[in-house]
């Protein structure tokens, strides 16, 4: 194995890991300084800290009699996921190419991943997806709403007919995006008894503070809160999270509709290049094959622009990268690099 791949950005304009580019106004900053140095470093943060959650709850939209369990991100919860699962035998179904910390999560747990491919168009392949369900009775289905790398927002009756197929399974339903699709199962948490519902805060502007967490019914949660590592979430994201919570609207809202309308303006004028194919994406990055992904890469790398090339990830995404939508100036520049190489 290899641990996971974060490179150094140094000195580029980051457009790889699908953050939001924008920083605090800098008097909220000041502010949430001024509450930091309140916070009591001396003492463990609160397992379970019930004024966050009902904040979370009350802000995010989470239906009354749904529990909501915090993680270090969510990558924490997938990981919490794979442990409360690994059962001798249990298997953990996505389809791919997918994120790649489901697989790993799996991995890690030592139990089976089943990877089932998307269609080559990268669209869902719900009839492979439920012949998977009904042949590996998976402990675990992912369902990543969109989804990444391919930016893919499923349709719902697919997705209701794999959650009704998936009876014996927990399907999780990833919502990482959601302030870029503005499409959410969150309403209907509590509607099927086998899902849960996943978000961060990482995509909407706070991928620092590692906070991420699960909707659902509070049978689930209280199964997966058994293989929470005490104090996991730490008290000066805990602090941070309730004092941002307040500014979703005004200002990490705003910052999103910022971004999904610069998505549209960089994803007519990819596909305007010669030799690009845009995926069309419901998240903050698009999906784009082009004739020579390496090289590409290279282009950009000598431009100080870091971008992923996802091309060796999985055969269906053959010669594609992922370009994370930047600030308008950054997104100007990598159109400027990507035109040395495609013209
Ligand atoms: C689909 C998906 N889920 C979860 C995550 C992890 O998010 P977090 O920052 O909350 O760990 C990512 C991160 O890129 C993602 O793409």
């Amino acid at each position: 194995m290899t641990g996971y791949p974060v490179a150094d950005a140094t000195g580029f304009i980051k457009l790889d890991a699908m953050e939001n580019p924008f920083t605090l106004p800098e008097a909220l900053a000041a502010q949430l300084g001024e509450r930091l140095a309140r916070v009591a470093l001396n003492r463990y943060p609160a397992p379970r800290p019930a004024a966050l959650i009902e904040k979370l709850k009350r802000v995010m939209g989470v239906p009354d009699g749904c529990g909501v369990l915090l993680g270090n991100g969510s990558d924490e919860i997938i990981s919490m996921i794979a442990v409360a699962c690994a059962k001798p035998g249990a298997k953990l179904l996505a389809p791919v190419p997918g994120f790649v910390m489901y697989q790993m999560s799996a991995k890690l747990a030592q139990i089976e991943f089943v990877g089932v491919p998307h269609r080559p168009d990268l669209t869902l392949d719900t009839e492979a997806m439920l012949a998977a369900i009904a042949e590996h009775q998976p402990a675990v289905v992912y369902l990543a709403y969109p989804n990444n790398p391919t930016g893919t927002l499923y349709p719902a009756e697919d997705m209701e007919r794999i959650i009704e197929a998936a009876r014996q399974s927990l399907v999780v339903i990833d919502e990482a995006y959601q302030p870029f699709a503005q499409r959410s199962w969150l309403p209907r948490a509590l509607d099927f008894d086998n899902i849960v519902v996943m978000r961060t805060v990482s995509k909407l502007g706070l991928a620092g503070i590692r906070l991420g967490y699960l909707a659902g019914a509070p049978a689930w949660l209280d199964e997966l809160d058994k293989v929470r590592p005490p104090y996991n979430v730490n008290v000066l994201t805990q602090a941070a999270a309730e004092f941002l919570l307040d500014h979703v609207d005004d200002v990490l809202e705003a910052q999103a509709a910022g971004l999904r309308a610069e998505r549209t303006l960089l994803a007519d004028a990819i596909a305007a290049l010669p030799g690009a194919a845009v995926f069309p994406s419901a998240g903050n990055f698009l999906l784009v094959r082009v004739p020579d992904a390496d090289a590409l890469f290279e282009t950009l790398l000598t431009a100080r622009i870091l971008i992923k090339n996802v091309s060796k990830i999985h055969p269906l995404l053959a010669n594609c990268v992922r370009l994370t939508v930047g600030t308008p100036d950054e997104n100007a520049q990598m159109l400027a690099a990507l035109k040395l190489v495609l013209k």
